[in-house]
């Protein structure tokens, strides 16, 4: 009995904290990334040649030095491109390979060489001389509204109720602007693809990719081939963060075509410097609102305008503004609203997609104007959020007019608030703000609610396939990718736990067009909800085979064939599973089949900006403390607790994981990311440098994760889990509030600090500074 018990604590299972199945081989560097493999004999390094101006017209591309250069095999341009020469991942033509006339952005590939080294082609890559015909580049939001509101893609409307009068008859009102800065996504592992040219027309390409099925078109379209000729393999990427979902296409094709044309295998990573200047970020906003509430603080009505930049192209961007509308509620009812999307086309690089998809900068600016309510009316913020949450029999219709089903933010909320002891702690800080003149400290205690499910329908599909072996091996092959979130562990212990076997039995191999077709991206949260689906629907037709197979064979009812922990129970007899596989392949039982997953009941009409976008919420809180220096404007993070909802956890060592990762990445972007551009447009920070991700001393001194384990997903998930990768993101929001509350602290927290992201050091010191002056009047 005690064995058993035993081994039920280390078989696969769902819900078991298995480690991270490739975690020993990050630290001690033997996991395969693509500079890692084996180069095919001959292998070419391929480096771009790319844009110096934001804007104009191309006069003159002379590359005769670089063609000249030692150790250079070839040049490309776009006229070199077999196929289409247009890359856009949305439905427009905006996104060449190659600028041929017009250059739309600093950092643009002008042309490719090809070098029998990479620092060959690298060197030879500087040599080209072009000559320009300079246009006055649009490089902002403000710039662009000047210019007229030129868009990359029709914006969204989400209205409900008369936000006209609502606004009119609230007793209470305040209008505003925050300007929210964007990110760059920093994966470790920079861009990177590897073409193999095969016989006919066939291509394979390694591509550190979250989306290898848009890839694989890509690569098709501009090589002029079928979808079937082209292979994407993906065994993990070191960090995506949603800078892998469209920005990878570019390095895959322009491999494949240098591929075909000079016939041998090639390689493209570029610098870093160079990553950064040429892919697309987080979009940075610009959020007007006005806002009318009554005088216990709950909101009538709120009027937005979310102004995106989204670079020369659309890219991703329709997604991205439109989940900053749908979560420009967090928590909240808005008894009448109307949010409105500008997505504007500028000369800067194509901002994509960037864990929350918009969602993050739709919930900072829907807690400014929390905030501001709370200010005006000298309340603790987190009261002001407590008299908006939605409620869960009425006040439960987003401004998207989903009726919110599974709402858990009282509990969550109110639990988070004892286990740190908030109450107490926000009075022994104003207290001691009262009593320190230069340091000075903040908390702020937020709600998250964050939407599961792509908004584009198609995409909530995947496919899986699994095989058993007759020694009970289990290889399990699905549409997602894994970029260090884990999701090739939870899956297999999906499959494992199908089968009652140990993990070890299940091998995940590396996503592969060829193995599951039309997969989608590995975004949105969703790689565990839909692959999870799928696997398991896999592993069960196998599952039902064999109990058929051997209910037949030894006579008994369906019922008495039981799966235990590694063994088959068939009646009185008793098998290890490998003993069972051997049998069923005897038997000539099928022991291989593919799975598919469709996520049920949603919908989306975008031109009517009403559904059901959302299989469900995912839930969370967190409480951040912070102690700022007054003078310098410098901070620290003092402590931080966070109680999140995963749902009933697939893997909470890699959940907590997530949530930890994810708050600092957050954290990241609101307090030392500073994306900057010159005035004629050149990005600046292009180098850790000049910008600045989080490291390990910027982790916060205490730091509580905990999950709500009496949390489970009411929609039919996988195991009722939820999804984790994006939602923690946005609980660094606390952060930023309560870095506002130790700045308004110098005016006796009568003035609404109104900081704009990112609240460097800098931008807090002059915060202080403003608050002073308008606290003193001048
Ligand atoms: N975690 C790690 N370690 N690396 C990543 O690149 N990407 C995030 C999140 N967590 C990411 C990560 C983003 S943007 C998404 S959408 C999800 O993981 C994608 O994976 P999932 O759907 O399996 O959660
Ligand atoms: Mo994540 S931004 O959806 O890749």
């Amino acid at each position: 009995m005690d064995t058993l018990v035993e081994r039920k604590a280390i078989i696969g299972g769902m819900s078991q904290p298995h480690r991270h199945d490739s975690g020993h081989k990050h630290v001690a560097g033997s996991a395969d990334y693509i500079d890692d493999l084996i180069e095919p004999a001959g292998t070419l390094h391929a480096y771009l040649g790319l844009s110096t101006i934001a804007h104009g017209e191309i006069v003159t591309l002379d590359l005769d030095a670089v063609r000249a250069a030692p150790g250079v095999v070839g040049v490309l341009t776009a006229d070199d491109i077999p196929g289409e020469r247009d890359i856009s991942p949305s439905h427009k033509n905006d996104e060449p390979v190659f600028a041929a006339r017009e250059v739309t952005f600093s950092g643009q590939p002008l042309f490719v060489v090809l070098g029998e080294t990479r620092e060959a082609a690298r060197r030879a890559a500087r040599l080209a001389k072009v000559t320009y015909r300079e246009l006055p580049p649009v490089l902002d939001v403000a710039a662009a509204r000047l210019a007229g509101d030129a868009l990359v893609t029709p914006g969204l409307t989400l209205e409900r109720g008369d936000v006209v009068a609502g606004l009119a008859d609230a007793p209470r009102r305040v209008a505003g602007s925050i300007t929210i800065g964007g990110q760059e996504h920093f994966y470790l592992e920079g861009q990177i693809a590897l073409a193999i040219p095969g016989e006919d027309r066939d291509m394979v390409v390694h591509s550190s990719a979250q989306h290898p099925d848009e890839v694989q078109r890509m690569v098709a379209r501009v090589l002029g081939v079928a979808d079937n000729a082209v292979t994407i393999i993906v065994r993990r990427m070191g960090g995506g963060f949603g800078g892998k979902e469209s920005q990878s296409n570019l390095f895959a094709c322009i491999v494949a075509i240098a591929a075909r044309t000079f016939k041998r295998a090639v390689k493209l990573r570029p610098d870093r410097d160079d990553d950064i200047k040429m892919t697309g970020k987080r979009h940075d906003f610009v959020v007007d609102y006005d806002v009318g509430f009554d005088d216990a603080g709950r909101i009538e009505a709120v009027d937005a305008v979310f102004a995106a930049r989204c670079g020369h192209s659309a890219d991703l961007s329709r997604g991205v503004t439109d989940r900053a509308l749908t979560h420009s509620d967090n928590a909240y009812f808005y008894p009448a609203v109307r949010v409105r999307s500008l997505p504007l086309r500028t000369n800067t690089v194509s901002n994509t997609a960037f864990r929350g998809y918009g969602g993050p900068q739709g919930m900072l600016a829907c807690e400014r104007w929390i905030e501001d309510i709370a200010y005006a009316l000298g309340k603790d913020p987190l009261e002001i959020r407590k008299a908006n949450f939605y409620g869960e029999a009425e006040r439960n219709v987003t401004p998207y007019h989903q009726t919110i089903t599974d709402n858990i933010l009282e509990r969550l909320v109110g639990e988070l608030e004892a286990s740190a002891d908030y109450a107490r702690r926000r009075a022994e800080i104003l207290a001691f703000n009262e009593k320190s003149p230069i340091l000075k400290r903040g908390i702020a205690l937020i709600p998250l609610k964050f939407g599961i499910s792509f908004t584009m329908l198609a995409l909530n599909q995947a496919g899986a396939l699994v095989h058993v072996y007759r020694d009970g091996s289990v290889h399990l092959n699905h549409g997602g990718t894994e970029m260090g979130q884990g999701l090739h562990t939870k899956i297999a212990q999906v499959v494992a736990d199908v089968f009652q076997i140990d993990l070890e039995h299940v091998k995940v191999s590396a996503t592969a067009t060829d193995k599951v077709p039309n997969a989608s991206s590995t975004a949105a949260s969703s790689g565990s909800d839909l692959n999870g689906m799928a696997a398991e629907n896999a592993a069960q037709q196998i599952r039902d085979r064999l109990i058929a197979f051997a209910a037949e064979k030894y006579g008994v009812a369906a019922g008495a064939v039981l799966f235990e922990p590694n063994a088959v129970v068939v009646g009185d007899k008793r098998f290890s599973w490998a003993q069972f596989a051997e049998q069923a392949y005897l038997g000539r039982v099928q022991l291989s089949a593919a799975g598919f997953y469709k996520t049920p009941g949603i919908s989306w009409n975008r031109d009517a900006g009403r559904g059901k976008p959302f299989l469900y919420f995912a839930y969370g809180a967190s409480c951040s403390e912070v102690t700022v220096d007054t003078l310098t404007g410098e901070y620290m993070v003092d402590r931080v607790d966070i109680l999140h909802d995963v749902g009933r956890s697939l893997n909470p060592a890699i959940d907590i994981g997530q949530i930890e990762g994810g708050f600092i990445q957050g954290m990241g972007w609101l307090t030392t990311e500073e994306l900057w551009w010159d005035a004629k447009g050149q990005l600046r920070t292009h180098a850790p440098s000049t910008y600045k991700i989080p490291v390990v001393s910027d982790v916060p001194r205490i730091f509580n994760v905990r999950l709500a384990e009496w949390s489970e997903n009411r929609a039919p998930t996988i195991g009722r889990s939820k999804a984790v990768g994006e939602p923690p993101f946005m609980l660094a929001l606390s952060v930023f509030e309560a870095l506002g509350m130790a700045a308004a602290s110098v005016a006796d927290y009568r003035i609404a600090p109104r900081m704009d992201a990112p609240a460097t050091p800098e931008r807090v010191l002059l915060t202080i500074e403003r608050l002073k002056r308008l606290a003193r009047g001048s």
